[in-house]
């Protein structure tokens, strides 16, 4: 099992519900590598000095919201130097046409202009395929907006058996059916993702937020203006989606599904109170953990580097497979 996560900001709830509370519950199931993937944080503009800090925090992050480095391989993306190197040998099998066609390559270079999108934002899920392909991975938990480019990891997989003779393992992706976590929308705009590339934070909770600043952002989500009484409060997406959206927040926390918890609120504010309660009761002991993480910077460190040595050992030597199968001279 393999996934990644950006070190772009702060990780935020879909980041958790999508993701990462299921990494945690797979590390016993699966031989499970989980990575922050500070390469493609480069795709698009940010400080230096915050892209090493934020890789430093959400390695800490991942850490304190469970993943145990005596269960998993933790390690950071630029540490494993093959990742860079097999993506240069899939891009030459991937067509500009198929990389055109990516849905968040569309949706970011038409927001920020086609004409001056960096040539990684383009690239980016070729570099996300070899990331996956590197460890013979079956199995990539992820959130519904990864979808398209675990089909297009597969696709090069598959063209690449086919031309160079089988070199890789074909992945399947892990997501969570509809209700359960796998697209936790905007708060502010519920028929946006929750996305740390959002213009505002108002509708984005954040691991790191504080009690306060979680209960303000949860009263504060755009709802609808049906009034109170037996069938407001119901999970249905497409009429409701400030309501789904919270009811999806609290049935992920607290078990069960969207449409049965539903049934019992007639109305928003206590449904408000009840998933604010939620996401902060989950958060506390998960934040208290981050900060001794954050106080022994050194700790984490290591347990990266040790991660990277691991990883390292599995990634040279499908990466030698690759380079072989390709035709490139022995070394
Ligand atoms: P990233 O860093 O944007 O997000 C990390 C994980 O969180 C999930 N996620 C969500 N889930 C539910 N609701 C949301 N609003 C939400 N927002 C994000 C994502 O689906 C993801 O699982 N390209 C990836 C990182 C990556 C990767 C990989 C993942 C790089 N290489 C190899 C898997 C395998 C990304 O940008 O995720």
């Amino acid at each position: 099992m393999f996934s990644g996560i950006q070190p772009t900001g702060t990780s935020h709830l879909g980041n958790y519900l999508g993701a990462l509370r299921w990494w945690v519950d797979f590390q016993d199931r699966y031989d499970a590598l989980y990575c922050v993937v500070d390469l493609h944080a480069l795709t698009i503009p940010g400080d230096p000095e915050e892209l090493s800090k934020a890789t430093l925090t959400t390695a800490s992050l991942l850490l304190a919201a469970g993943l145990d480095p005596s269960r998993c391989i933790l390690f950071v993306q630029s540490h494993v130097h093959q990742h860079a190197e097999l993506t240069w040998l899939l891009e030459c099998t991937a067509s500009m046409g198929e990389l055109n066609r990516m849905t968040q390559w569309k949706d970011k270079a038409a927001k920020g202009g086609e004409e001056s999108a960096r040539v990684g934002l383009f690239a980016y899920p070729v570099l996300m395929a070899a990331d996956i392909l590197l460890y013979d991975t079956d199995l990539v938990p992820v959130g519904d907006d990864q979808r398209q480019h675990l089909e297009l990891t597969r696709d090069l997989a598959q063209r690449w058996n086919t031309r160079y003779g089988d070199t890789f393992t074909i992945p399947n992706a892990v997501i969570a059916p509809a209700g359960g976590g796998a697209r936790i929308m905007d708060l502010q705009d519920p028929l946006r993702k929750m996305s740390k590339s959002s213009g505002s934070d108002a509708g984005i909770i954040y691991l790191l937020d504080d009690p306060d600043v979680i209960e303000r952002k949860v009263k504060r989500a755009v709802t609808d203006l049906d009034p109170p009484g037996p069938g407001a409060v119901r999970w249905d997406p497409d009429e409701k989606p400030g309501v789904s959206n919270l009811l999806e927040i609290l049935a992920a926390l607290r078990g069960g599904k969207p449409e049965e918890i539903a049934a019992g609120y007639e109305n928003y504010g206590k449904l408000k109170a009840d998933a604010a309660d939620a996401v902060i009761e989950m958060l506390r002991p998960l934040q208290e953990r981050y900060r001794e993480y954050a106080q022994d910077p050194g700790s984490v460190q290591a347990i990266l580097a040790d991660g990277a040595s691991r990883a390292s050992d599995i990634a040279s030597r499908t990466y030698e497979r690759a380079r072989s199968a390709i035709g490139l001279l022995p070394r």
